[in-house]
C-alpha cells in the first residue's frame, strides 16, 4: 500500500523542518574536523524531529480500510495529467489529502461536539469528509462543497464503496454560491470545516458567522493556518501564505470569536463564537 509518508513531498512546517535537518546532517558529514558534540546534537535533533509524526501515527487509532483505500486511490491518480488534459482546472495534487492524524482529530471533534450536521468547504477526494462521516450517527449528514467536478466525482466514487455514502451530500460549485443556498434554506451546522481556497477563508468565516450557518455552541475548524511556516518565517512567502497570514490576523482581531491554533499537520485553528 502507498502511504502519504512514503510518497508525498513535505507540505507542513514539521516535515519541511525534518527535510532541512536531514540535509544539514548530510552536509555536515562531508565537513572535515567538525566537533563530535556538534554532530551528536545535530543527529539527536534530526531523530527528535524525524520520529515524531511516525510515532504519533503509530499510537493514534488506525484509519479505516475505506480511508486507506481512498488515500491509495488519490496517490495513484495522475493529477498533473488530469490538469494537462483539462479534466481539472485547478492545480490539484495528492498532497492535499489531510490524512490519518488530522482525519482522526476531526473524528474526535465530531464525537466531542456530538455534531449531527457538518459543513465542509473543500472536499478534494473526500478524506476529511469520509473521516467525519464515519464518526456521525446513522442519521447524521455532512454537506461538502467542492468547486472541481472531477474531484467531486472522484470523491463520490470513493464514498459509494463505503457504508457512509448516504451521510455525504456533495455541492459542486464555488463554495460562496453553495453557502448562499444553504443559508437561504435555513441550514445550520454544529461543525464547520474550512479547507478550500485560502484567499476565500475570511469571507467563508465571516459568512458562516453572520448568516447563522453555525449552530449555537458550534465549532469552526480551519485547515492550513500555519501554511508551511510561511506566515511566521516570511521566507519565499507565496499567495497562500499571505492569504493565511491575513486570515490569522483577522481572526486574532475579531472580538466575536475565541480561537486556538494547534500545530497538527499544516496547522489547525479551532474557533467558537462568543
Ligand atoms: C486542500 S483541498 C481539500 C482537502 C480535503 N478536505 C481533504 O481532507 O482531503 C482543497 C479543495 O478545495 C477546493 N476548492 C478550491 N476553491 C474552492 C472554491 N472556491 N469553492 C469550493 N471548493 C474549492 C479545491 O478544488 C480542492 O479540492
Amino acid at each position: 500500500m502507498i502511504t502519504q509518508e512514503m510518497s508525498a513531498r513535505p507540505v507542513t512546517p514539521w516535515d519541511i523542518l525534518v527535510e532541512k535537518l536531514a540535509l544539514l546532517s548530510e552536509q555536515a558529514e562531508s565537513i572535515a574536523d567538525l566537533d563530535a558534540s556538534f554532530l551528536e546534537t545535530l543527529s539527536e535533533s534530526l531523530a527528535l524531529a524525524q520520529g515524531m509524526n511516525p510515532y504519533i501515527g503509530s499510537i493514534t487509532t488506525e484509519e479505516s480500510v475505506d480511508l486507506q483505500n481512498l488515500v491509495e486511490r488519490t496517490q495513484t491518480e495522475d493529477w498533473q495529467k488530469r490538469f494537462q488534459e483539462g479534466d481539472t482546472t485547478l492545480g490539484l495534487e495528492k498532497e492535499m489529502v489531510s490524512g490519518h492524524i488530522e482525519g482522526q482529530f476531526l473524528k474526535m471533534l465530531v464525537h466531542a461536539t456530538q455534531a449531527k450536521a457538518i459543513l465542509e468547504i473543500g472536499l478534494f477526494t473526500g478524506y476529511s469528509a469520509l473521516a467525519m462521516a464515519e464518526a456521525l450517527p446513522a442519521d447524521g449528514e455532512i454537506v461538502a462543497c467542492e468547486i472541481d467536478p472531477y474531484a467531486a466525482d472522484f470523491a463520490r466514487r470513493c464514498f459509494e464503496a463505503t457504508a457512509h455514502n448516504s451521510k455525504i451530500a456533495i455541492e459542486v460549485g464555488p463554495a460562496k454560491d453553495s453557502l448562499l443556498t444553504l443559508a437561504g434554506q435555513g441550514r445550520q451546522f454544529e461543525l464547520i470545516f474550512i479547507d478550500a481556497d485560502k484567499a476565500g477563508y475570511i469571507a467563508y468565516l465571516d459568512f458562516v458567522i453572520s448568516n447563522g450557518l453555525l449552530a449555537k455552541s458550534g465549532l469552526i475548524v480551519i485547515d492550513n493556518t500555519l501554511m508551511q511556516g510561511e506566515p511566521y518565517t516570511r521566507k519565499d512567502i507565496g499567495a497562500n501564505g499571505e492569504a493565511i497570514d491575513k486570515f490569522n490576523q483577522f481572526v486574532a482581531a475579531d472580538r466575536r470569536v475565541e480561537q486556538v491554533v494547534l500545530p497538527i499537520r499544516d496547522g489547525i485553528t479551532l474557533i467558537r463564537i462568543l
